[in-house]
């Protein structure tokens, strides 16, 4: 590389044209998904006070914000499932006319062309709020695979696109797989949260599911911050399990494990811009501390060059409908 004068990197960015014509990284609302927030009920619409701009919803009101999100050309939404009653094993969870199963049904017939995701893991159903069945104290992983693939299968029949399970109990890829095809879903994908890191970004979204642990952490079974080896080895595996995608989650704190998980597998990755990433950009743009919108943007455009191909994100519709349609 030629150094200075023959080297000016300024040139090319003189003018907004300059910049656009050079720009590497590119961030389309087809590349987005919106989580939501599904319970029973009609007409029900209930703010998340750590989410501003989130709410629960009954299955009309949540069709409406996927209907807002799908003109703006978002590409999916992911639902997650907030149930009246719970119980030790989650059973709810594979409730064929629970709000997932039903907000599914009503998704497909609706917006058909707008890819539908499902959240699949107990911490919602279980009243103990563990993201698995306890015995002695402690998440029993083998024991949670059957009920996660009742799950699983249950959202393929409502005519989900993709299930994500997002539990991290080892094998659950392959056991919900071998569900989804024994059940004849070949062609339901799993999109699995496979390097999930056991997080205090997630607090917002435990007021908004209703599933905080009532006892104890997630960090038997979420992996570590200080873990990257650990991640390709999840990452992997889930892989080899038959994951047709990979997520990492948290995103904006985990950059180098999204670069390095898209380098090294080349297979489609999805980073979780989660709650408490949204809830710290919200909060700081109230106070006027930050440009709310252009952090937004930096934040969604820095996971994707970082080599994540879809972001899901609390800002999905309003960053779809902030972006250039040309
Ligand atoms: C449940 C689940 C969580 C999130 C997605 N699925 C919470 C958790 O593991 O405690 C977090 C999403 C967010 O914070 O936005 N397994
Ligand atoms: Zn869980």
């Amino acid at each position: 590389m030629s150094s200075f004068p023959h080297h000016r990197p300024r040139r090319l960015r003189r003018t907004a044209a300059l910049r656009n014509l050079f720009r590497e990284t590119h961030l389309a609302p087809s590349q987005l998904v919106l989580p939501v927030f599904v319970r029973a009920g009609q007409k029900l619409r209930r703010a998340v006070d750590s989410m501003p701009g989130v709410n629960q919803t009954s299955v009309d009101e949540m069709l409406r914000d996927a209907e807002a999100a799908a003109k703006a050309g978002v590409g999916g939404v992911i639902l997650f499932g907030v149930p009246d009653a719970k119980d030790a094993t989650g059973s709810g969870g594979w409730d064929d006319n629970g709000a997932v199963q039903s907000g599914v049904r009503a998704l497909k017939k609706e917006l058909p062309d707008l890819v539908v995701i499902t959240d699949v893991c107990m911490c919602e159903y279980t009243d103990h709020g563990h993201c698995g069945v306890l015995r002695d104290g402690e998440v029993d992983n083998d024991a949670t695979l059957e009920l996660l693939s009742r799950c699983a299968v249950s959202h393929a029949r409502a005519g989900a696109d993709i299930v994500a399970p997002s539990d991290m109990m080892d094998g659950r890829v392959r056991a919900i797989r071998n569900a989804l095809d024994t059940d004849g879903f070949s062609g339901v994908s799993i999109l699995s949260y496979a390097a999930k890191y056991a997080s205090a970004y997630y607090g917002p979204f435990r007021e908004a599911a209703e599933s905080t642990p009532k006892s104890g952490d997630r960090r038997g079974y979420q992996m570590d911050p200080g873990n990257s080896l650990e991640a390709m080895r999840e990452v992997l595996a889930d892989i080899e399990e038959g994951a047709d995608a990979v997520m990492v989650k948290p995103a904006g704190p985990y950059l180098d494990i999204v670069a390095r998980v898209k380098d090294e597998t080349g297979y489609p990755v999805a980073a979780y811009q989660v709650s408490g990433e949204y809830a710290m950009i919200c909060a700081a743009g109230e106070r006027g501390w930050i440009d709310r919108e252009r952090v937004m943007m930096e934040s969604l455009l820095g996971i994707r060059r970082a080599g994540a191909d879809l972001i899901v994100t609390y800002f999905a519709t309003e960053a779809a409908q902030a972006l250039p349609t040309k």
